[in-house]
């Protein structure tokens, strides 16, 4: 079966006054079906403009997208994916029973029991026939999950769902969307909120200024956490042993501190600590979080970018004569 959604090279470039400017760049994603994928980015990195793209609204200007197999805009392709936009806007006077009546008529579904039971799904059974103005943004977020599930979708577009929501918002938006994927469906999520991505997604993509900066198993992105195992009553000799290119040995008074990989395993270091009348206080296994891999990758890529910038910039103003000038001058 084809990918959820795959892009190749894809590129979106706008004519501005400052000239053409390319706000998505050769992009290659893969999403499989079924999964949770978090696109990441921060603000400006080109995300809604990718969705957007996917969603057939507006188009590449090079390279192609596939959504389910099928160009991305196919007309059969959007009866079975659903987008939340970024700030979905709703009639404050209208009811949430109102609004999913509005949008199920677009859809042609005439079932009124079809949107009570979404609305009950995303907890609002007891709201939907309050106006929309006395709700919370985390209600009206789940008005919006209610509503993408209207045509059942296989493929969901989700642009930050949970942007602005208080902490009890993001929860209830994070179990919805687990939901979704247990009922086997694809959930594509743009976000910068990286502790909801790294609770939910299985794989993301980070981009930085139009262009990808990782793609993967978030597990593998994450992998290369340590261990620090602290100890008393360990001798120096006993600590020298321990000591590697990647294991770090050092003493805090009379506490020995390792600091190791945590792809080895520390039963070994435990045990001699142990044998030799040592006592270990304490295991303390430290992961990788994606927020070190977000901040990283996005700050080493602005900076390759501003020394090609500051290259580009250099070249131009180089004071060195060209090879003509410098044939006049030689001459
Ligand atoms: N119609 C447009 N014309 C010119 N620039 C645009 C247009 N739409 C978006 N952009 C620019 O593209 C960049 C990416 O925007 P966007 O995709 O909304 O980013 P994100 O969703 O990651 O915050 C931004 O710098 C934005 O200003
Ligand atoms: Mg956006």
């Amino acid at each position: 079966m084809s990918l959820a959604i795959e892009t190749n090279q894809l590129t979106k470039t706008y004519k501005t006054r400052a000239g053409q400017v390319s706000v998505v760049k050769n992009l290659d994603l893969q999403v499989e079906r079924g999964e949770i994928f978090g696109f990441l980015g921060p603000n400006g990195a080109g995300k809604t403009t990718t969705i957007k793209i996917l969603l057939g609204i507006i188009y590449g200007t090079s390279g192609w997208a596939k959504v389910l197999g099928e160009e991305a805009g196919d007309i059969n392709v959007h009866k079975k994916i659903s987008y939340l936009p970024e700030k979905p806007y709703y009639y404050e006077h209208m009811t949430g029973m109102e609004i999913m009546q509005f949008y199920a008529s677009l859809f042609g579904i005439k079932d009124k029991a079809q949107c009570e039971r979404l609305l009950q799904r995303v907890n609002l059974g007891m709201d939907m026939n309050r106006p929309i103005s006395q709700y919370s943004k985390g209600m009206q977020q789940r008005v919006g999950l209610a509503q993408s599930l209207l045509n059942d979708p296989e493929l969901l577009f989700l642009d930050e769902p949970t942007g602005g929501l208080d902490p009890i918002a993001h929860i209830e938006i994070r179990d919805l969307i687990l939901k979704f994927r247990e009922e086997g469906r694809t959930v594509f999520i743009s976000s910068h909120e990286l502790s909801d991505v790294e609770r939910i997604c299985d794989r993301v993509a980070i981009i930085n200024k139009g262009e990808l900066v990782h793609q993967g198993r978030l597990e593998d992105l994450l992998a290369g956490g340590r261990i620090e195992i602290t100890a008393s009553g360990v001798t120096q000799a006993l600590a020298d042993k321990f000591r590697s290119d990647d294991v770090l040995v050092s003493f805090k008074g009379d506490r020995l501190i390792v600091d190791m990989p945590d792809s080895d395993s520390p039963n070994e270091m435990l045990d001699s600590i142990r044998s030799e009348k040592g006592s270990v206080v304490s295991v303390i296994p430290r992961r990788k979080r994606l927020e070190d891999l977000f901040l990283e990758s996005v700050r080493s890529d602005n900076q390759a970018k501003g020394r090609v910038l500051n290259k580009m910039s250099d070249d131009h103003n180089d004071p060195k004569p060209s090879a003509e000038e410098e044939t006049e001058v030689g001459s």
